[in-house]
């Protein structure tokens, strides 16, 4: 039994979960496009989140503040000199997401925030909505986590979105100082963990009859740009043997990418993102930009992988005369989640009535950089029909009045052993 300070009956939490799922609907509204859910990084929609979710967390009794990263962070202090639990996920969205993917885990730990009211515990929870976790704006995920870890790489201010705005200009024009951003760091010894809960974004939980299940590792990732050099000539006059398309390269490594991926269990390869110059219907395309998306739970299997699409990329050159380059590339290793934090979320949903199964997650999140300083856990959700970064996103009210009831116990477990 939780104590009276911390329990929550199944009235409070259902209106909590009504309220957390009303509150999805509202930052929906918040979007680069009408009719749709597009939030990148530093948009202005973003600000539009900061000031409505700033606002919730005030009315919370949280002291709300934005890092010099764009993270929104909203504390419930505990004792002076205790340490503090990160709880939340992500702000940003990709371009046409549904309303959960993120924004779930945040206003979860929102929710969870409020339903503690004034009980006393022994550290300070701080509620985190990450600026970035996506990587669509600058072709680089993490960077609202990177920064709280202290991994955030200055080099990387410099970059330009597709419309030339550099991640610098973007920063300062949201009002916030980038020389600033080390002060975001989170220190190893101040930091208990952070849990994120977030939708599974697949069918596991839902095939399985339950509500909850608990994460047992993230999938690493490496993500890459590509080029393709040719030569950019009339479509109607050049002959078609000799051209130089480096579009036909690109679409070559898209067909190799998938057959790679297919190639063993568990492995994932995409191509999601194409750049064709000069990209004009009578014009041999010179130049292509592509990204390469590559993950799997082993970190060997998957850097095999990305090797083996390299030499397949050169190859592809070689044959249509084209020039192939790596831009940049970025890798998170596959993420260990924390023993002490998984079971005591595991523990939690048992206290609920839920033997919730683990389950590894193929979907990034914040938590896997996190993972490389402070220890971490998840819990996902249950994800009806289990489409993700698509507006058909779907999460059910009496799954989050779950969540809700395991996260609050969670806190009261880490409360006992904090305390002892
Ligand atoms: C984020 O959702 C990712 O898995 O890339
Ligand atoms: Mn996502
Ligand atoms: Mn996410």
């Amino acid at each position: 039994m939780l104590p009276p300070a911390i329990a929550a009956d199944d009235q409070t939490l259902a209106a909590a979960a009504e309220r957390v799922m009303s509150r999805c609907d509202r930052l929906a509204c918040c979007s680069e496009e009408a009719g749709a859910v597009t939030r990148r990084y530093l948009s202005h929609p973003m600000q539009e989140v900061h000031h409505t979710v700033g606002d919730w967390m005030r009315s919370a009794g949280l002291r709300v503040r934005v890092d010099a990263a764009g993270n929104l962070i909203g504390r419930r202090p505990g004792p002076e000199g205790s340490r503090v639990l990160l709880l939340g996920s992500h702000l940003d969205s990709v371009p046409n997401a549904g309303r959960y993917d993120g924004v779930l885990g945040v206003l979860a730990a929102l929710a969870v925030a409020e339903l503690l009211g004034a009980a006393p515990l022994p550290f300070h929870l701080d509620v985190i909505g990450f600026s970035e976790e996506e990587g669509v704006r600058y072709a680089l995920p993490y960077l609202g986590s990177r920064a709280v870890c202290g991994g955030f790489d200055p080099a990387w201010l410099e970059r330009c979105d597709p419309s030339g705005v550099s991640m610098r200009q973007a920063i300062e024009a949201f009002g916030l100082a980038p020389d600033k951003i080390p002060e975001a760091a989170y220190q190893p010894d101040e930091v208990i963990g952070f849990v994120e809960p977030h939708l599974e974004q697949g069918p596991v939980l839902e095939r399985a009859g339950l509500p909850v299940g608990v994460v047992s590792g993230i999938a690493g990732q490496t993500r890459m740009r590509l080029r393709f050099l040719g030569h950019a000539q009339h479509a109607g006059t050049t002959p078609m043997h000799g051209r130089r398309d480096a579009l036909l390269g690109a679409a070559r490594m898209i067909c190799e990418t998938q057959r790679i991926g297919a190639g063993a269990d568990g492995l994932r390869a995409t191509v999601g993102f194409l750049r064709v110059a000069p990209n004009a219907t009578n014009v041999i395309p010179g130049e292509v930009e592509l990204s390469l998306d590559v993950r799997h739970p082993e970190d060997a299997l998957r850097r095999r992988a990305v090797d083996t699409l390299l030499e397949l990329g050169a190859e592809i050159a070689r044959e249509l005369s084209l020039g192939f380059s790596v831009i940049d590339h970025v890798v998170q290793e596959a993420c260990r989640v924390d023993p002490r934090l998984t079971s005591m979320l595991h523990d939690a949903c048992l206290a609920r009535g839920y033997d919730a199964p683990m389950l590894p997650s193929g979907a990034g999140h914040d938590a896997a950089p996190l993972s490389e300083r402070f220890p971490v856990a998840m819990l996902f959700l249950r994800h009806p029909g289990g489409v993700s970064h698509h507006p058909d996103e779907r999460v059910d009210v009496p799954d989050v009045q779950v969540a809700l009831g395991v996260l609050l116990q969670f806190i009261h477990l880490l409360a006992e052993s904090e305390s002892q």
